[in-house]
């Protein structure tokens, strides 16, 4: 059983080929964690944890000085029983103190994971693909039950976690604090790496050293947001992309989350990821359960690499859903860089015309066809189409489309309300708030609050009508701005800290409701670009609108920065209109395309504007994309060269069977009488022989990876490749 416990040792031992995980349960009561790592195997596992007194460290067992609670390495520690390091979780008792004691009670290991009550997850679909374990602590004094749930997956290597409180009677309890893991690592030589950034500018990658005290990143926007993405990573000093080791943990949520570690003086190193607990509280009666937030956890002794692919296998195959998980998604083109709010039915043909002429497959209907939405001032909320810019509806416009031989889609804000708005002049209740407070306006608008049932019943009936009022393959679901003014009307004062979970629930629920209905509709989630990049919106939606900024060079250090957890798959990327709309860059159109074509290539801009010698290209490039998209969509991702460290940035795509791959390699600006570039690539075959661009040049797999393959320089700003290896037999 790849979940032993042993009755002697009181040790958990979870591993597959690959990994391990040991825990151990001491003197009969706190759960201490010994190992996360390579697969090992252990003759003596109690024999793993050594102790030493150490000054000003309190102990909870007398019989034994040495022990204590602050310098033992924990799975699930509390504050306010000898552990002064940051606490995983913190309750509040009717006593009104934070103090709670849950010692060891019993645990449970199963084939199979079961799902998370309303809340996004990693699943499986044979229960032989993974193994689980429950381990439940219990602190009698209040009635409260604590399940810390695990599972290992056989072939992927990825342990989940998720904690959830039960209360088993007594008086109320407040959740005041927790994480969805933590663990303490035996010493603290790491690097602490994470992804930040802001609207335009998303997921860029810092790495530092990590230093005594606490360094922790988080939301505090009701989205997991454009600033920083709910993942972090301990790396070895030495790991880079192809070794060392990396540990790396994604939070499966999309509000709120904090993520830290803590440096203590004895150099261990506590990481934890959860929901954030600043301005959050969460009651608990007799009876309820609260269930946190899954976490994924990723171990790599292949440095970042390995990381972000086995990211991608279980983000791909495990938390995405749908149809549309396993499919190719269409070649789009989306009218709001073309148009804005400013278009009619006829310009809108127009688009598709050209869109159909040279290939693209499917037509995207951005903000601006509903109430009477000219700017972003009003309407949101008022979800009826405008009969001035759409005579004939959305049916009429989606009915055309798909007579042109092309799909339609649509984009929503279900989210929001205008305070311009038939909706909200009826409802103004409906938004967050708090009464006889200010209402913070964001981009003019508020955000309908889904904590609500009878909000989530309303969006839920309104989007199942525009959905089905037109042939729609196709939604891009937007939510464009962050929560203020957190409080709902329909709360409590003792529920209003809840309120931003509550609010997370209630699009989950939605989502869950709304993608369930529409099974045949390929979801894009977007937030002003990638301000609710995640896993918990990928569970609904299988894909997500990268970054409003499509100008290529920003998008190499975007694509880069989210492809270290997100594939390729998951990322929408356009070849948009020069001068850029948001830098002002112009870069060829080769470029753009070659961009966009290492994601879901789809286009957004006036395409009549192009040239004749620009249109061949486009053409060319989607005839290419038809050649590459399995390799890009459904293979193994290889960063080559970084576009943090210079003017050069490349990566390739590589099939499972390693017979095909794809190489991509941009450069910014040209340097005079520059260096002769060879790029190693990686993840081939070495025995193997590869045709370069189904031509006459042949390399075998070693010689493309040890020696290099040698880039042909250009003398140009902004230029790309596209370099095509296809195995071959030897003549
Ligand atoms: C923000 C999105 O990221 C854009 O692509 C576009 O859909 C606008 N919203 C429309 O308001």
């Amino acid at each position: 059983m790849p979940v032993e416990w042993d009755d002697k040792s009181h040790v958990f031992h979870l591993y597959n080929n690959r990994i391990s995980y040991l825990m151990e349960v001491v003197h009969g009561k706190y759960l201490a964690h010994l190992y996360w790592g390579k697969r090992v195997q252990v003759l003596q596992p109690g024999a793993i944890l050594s102790f030493r007194s150490r000054a000003f460290s309190p102990t909870t067992e007398p019989s034994d000085p040495k022990f204590s609670l602050d310098t033992l390495p924990q799975e699930y520690p509390a504050f306010g029983n000898g552990d002064f390091r940051s606490p995983a979780y913190q309750l509040r008792p009717a006593d009104g103190s934070t103090m709670t004691e849950f010692v060891y009670n019993s645990h449970e290991i199963y084939q199979g994971k079961r799902p998370l009550n309303g809340l996004p997850h990693a699943y499986v679909e044979e229960k032989s693909e993974a193994d689980s374990l429950v381990i439940t602590m219990v602190d009698s004094k209040i009635g409260v039950g604590l399940n810390l749930h695990y599972t290992i997956y056989r072939d992927i290597d990825v342990i989940t976690r998720s904690v959830s409180f039960e209360h088993l009677g007594g008086q109320e309890v407040e959740i005041h604090k927790c994480m969805s893991m933590s663990i303490d690592f035996h010493h603290a030589n790491w690097d602490f790496l994470h992804l930040q950034g802001t609207w335009a500018r998303e997921r860029h990658i810092e790495r530092q050293p990590l230093i005594h005290g606490i360094q922790s990143i988080s939301s505090a926007r009701g989205a997991s947001s454009h600033l920083h993405n709910p993942f972090v990573a301990l790396l070895s000093k030495n790991a880079d992309e192809d070794i060392g080791e990396v540990y790396g943990v994604s939070l499966v949520y999309s509000g709120n989350f904090a993520a830290s570690v803590e440096v203590d003086p004895f150099e261990t190193a506590r990481l934890s990821i959860g929901i954030n607990p600043f301005d959050f509280i969460w009651l608990l009666k007799p009876g309820e359960t609260f269930q946190t937030p899954e976490a994924l956890m990723v171990y790599s002794n292949e440095g970042l690499g390995g990381m972000s692919r086995t990211f991608h296998q279980l983000l791909r195959k495990r938390v995405c859903r749908g149809v549309y998980r396993d499919k190719i998604r269409p070649i789009l083109i989306n009218n709001w860089e073309a148009t804005y709010f400013n278009f009619n039915e006829n310009k809108l043909k127009e688009i598709v015309g050209s869109a159909k002429e040279l290939g693209i497959e499917l037509f995207v209907l951005d903000d601006g066809w509903f109430g009477h939405r000219d700017n972003a001032k009003s309407s949101l909320g008022d979800w009826e189409v405008n009969k001035k810019k759409l005579p004939h509806g959305l049916k009429g416009l989606a009915e055309y489309v798909q007579k042109k031989g092309m799909k339609f889609g649509l984009w929503v804000e279900p989210e929001m309300v205008s305070p311009d708005s038939d909706l909200y002049r009826k409802h103004p209740d409906w938004c967050l708030h708090v009464p006889g407070r200010n209402r913070t306006e964001s981009r003019n608008q508020l955000v309908l609050d889904l904590s609500r049932e009878d909000v989530c019943a309303w969006i839920i009936e309104t989007f199942t009508e525009v959905f089905t009022s037109a042939p729609i393959s196709y939604v891009k679901w937007d939510m464009n701005r962050n929560m203020t003014g957190v409080g709902s009307a329909a709360l409590p004062s003792e529920r209003q800290k809840e309120t931003a979970h509550r609010y997370m629930l209630g699009l989950y629920r939605i989502l869950e409701v709304l993608t369930g209905r529409f099974p045949d509709i390929l979801f894009e989630s977007c937030s002003g670009g990638g301000g609710r990049f995640d896993p918990g919106m990928l569970y609904y939606m299988p894909q997500t609108w990268t970054s409003d900024d499509t100008d290529a060079v920003e998008r190499l250090k975007i694509q880069y920065g989210t492809s270290l957890v997100y594939p390729a798959i998951t990322m929408g990327a356009h070849v948009s209109d020069v001068p850029n709309h948001q830098v002002g860059r112009v870069t060829p159109i080769m470029m753009r395309c070659h961009v966009a074509m290492a994601a879901n290539l789809g286009f957004e801009l006036n395409i009549n504007k192009l040239s004749s010698d620009e249109k061949k290209i486009v053409m060319a490039q989607i005839g290419q994309y038809h050649k590459i998209k399995e390799l890009v969509c459904f293979g193994d991702m290889y960063r080559l060269v970084s576009p943090f460290a210079g003017m050069d940035t490349a990566w390739m795509f590589v099939d499972q069977n390693k017979e095909k791959a794809a190489v991509f390699y941009y450069k910014i600006l040209a340097s005079p009488n520059s260096p002769i570039i060879r790029l190693k690539l990686r993840g081939l075959n070495p025995r193997k022989r590869y045709r370069m661009n189904a031509g006459k040049q042949e390399f075998f797999g070693d010689e493309l990876m040890q020696i290099g393959l040698t880039i042909p320089f250009i003398k140009k700003d902004f230029t790309s490749q596209l370099i095509l290896l296809e195995g071959c037999q030897a003549p």
